[in-house]
């Protein structure tokens, strides 16, 4: 392979110039209603136009383009879309992880030292860590990302959260109902958080959540939190099922949530419900990874004829990998999935996971942000594990 170069030194994309991406080893459009599985065409041409994809085919029936750009022989894939993540916090917790692989469980409960370790921080403190994580995730290939808040959890906390995390997406996540903080009584937090906490953080949120789970909010706590911020704007998610059985997968698929996230402990009922309603399952492998619990059962839900999204979930306490790269390769080995259906659920899954329809394929009319990988296929990001392929990021045709 050779290093791709520019035959111009004019714009890549702008406005009105086309360009012409060829030489593609492999191209991973994702487009699921294609001829070839996932999409996938060898010794491809991409064209973009306006920052979006305007064609995708064979190289030799490439159309002309104001400009080309040659690949060198290397794969190119959709951006991953991450999801789920949640990077506006202070401090790190090293020191649980170590226990845990000393042999001490994961608990809900360390959210609370991240908690005080936020609020003791300053505005330019939270924005400079958002800043370096964002970068750390485009530098991996992730070109779409939501941020949830959760680690403030006063009004105040929340609101600040959010607007950092704003400043970096459009997809924010009102995450008040993480856990109860210390010095209130859970029904009273839930009144706070289902109204002042609510009406502070609507404007920059686009997304509520809530931890429905053993030790944070139960069903109908977690109803309570999701109905509210429906009624303030907000389109809902949850965290569900992560430490054990629970009512959380079968309330999101009732609120008839686009995306419940977790999975990890599921009943033959849970999994009905998803397949039956569409609601996608959004699997987090970072998260086994770092707590040593059981991965997520990817191949039964996908031969159960359920969706699936593979996010990060990058956070201080049980995964604090920003790698969708790592999450790929987990999941091919680990959860049963193979290479296309993985990278498919980091790209088109995430995207229909935020209802986004404008991202997660290289299709004509999405965006043109695109991975090159430095590898023939993207087969490499579990063949390879660990080893830095992504050679360029471009977002809406430009590399980044
Ligand atoms: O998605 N489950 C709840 N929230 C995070 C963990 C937060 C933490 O441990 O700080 C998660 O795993
Ligand atoms: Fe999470």
């Amino acid at each position: 392979m050779t290093v791709p170069t520019e035959s111009t030194s004019g714009p890549i994309s702008g406005s009105g110039a086309s360009v012409a991406v060829t030489n593609i080893g492999e191209l991973f459009t994702g487009d699921l209603l294609a001829d070839t599985p996932y999409g996938v065409i060898s010794d491809a041409a991409l064209v973009i136009e306006g920052g979006h994809v305007a064609w995708t085919g064979p190289r030799a029936r490439c159309p002309a383009a104001d400009t080309s750009y040659d690949a060198g022989g290397r794969a190119v894939l959709p951006g991953f879309v991450d999801s789920h993540s949640h990077l506006v916090f202070a401090g790190e917790r090293s020191g649980e992880f170590a226990a845990r692989m000393a042999g001490a469980a994961y608990s809900a409960g360390g959210i609370r030292s991240t908690v005080a370790a936020t609020r003791a921080a300053s505005d330019e403190q939270l924005h400079a860590r958002v800043a370096g994580l964002v970068g750390e995730m485009i530098r991996q290939g992730t070109t779409t990302v939501e941020i949830k808040s959760g680690y403030g959890l006063t009004a105040h906390d929340e609101q600040r959260s959010l607007a950092i995390a704003r400043q970096f997406t459009d997809e924010t996540t009102f995450l008040g109902a993480h856990v109860v903080p210390d010095g209130i009584a859970v029904e009273d937090y839930v009144e706070l958080v289902t109204g002042p906490m609510l009406a502070a953080a609507a404007p920059y949120a686009r997304w509520i959540d809530a931890f429905c789970e053993v030790g944070a909010f139960d069903a109908d706590q977690a109803r309570r939190v999701l109905e509210a911020g429906a009624a303030a704007g907000l389109r809902g998610r949850l965290h569900a099922n992560q430490l054990g059985p629970g009512p959380g997968v079968q309330l999101g698929v009732e609120l008839g949530l686009l995306a419940v996230e977790h999975c990890t402990h599921l009943t033959a009922a849970d999994v009905a419900a998803l397949r039956d309603s569409g609601t996608i399952a959004t699997l987090l492998p970072g998260v086994e990874f770092s707590t040593r619990q059981p991965y997520p059962d990817a191949r039964g839900l996908l031969d159960g004829g359920v969706r699936i999204a593979l996010a990060s979930d990058c956070n201080p306490g049980s995964c604090f990998t920003s790698s969708m790269p790592l999450c790929v390769a987990l999941a091919v080995r680990e959860m049963g999935m193979t290479p296309a259906e993985a990278v498919s659920a980091a790209t088109l899954g995430g995207a229909d996971a935020l209802g986004r329809i404008d991202v997660g394929a290289l299709v004509p009319g999405r965006r043109a942000d695109l991975v090159i990988l430095d590898a023939p296929s993207h087969s490499y990001l579990a063949y390879r594990p660990g080893v830095p392929l992504v050679a360029s990021v471009w977002r809406s045709g430009r590399p980044t």
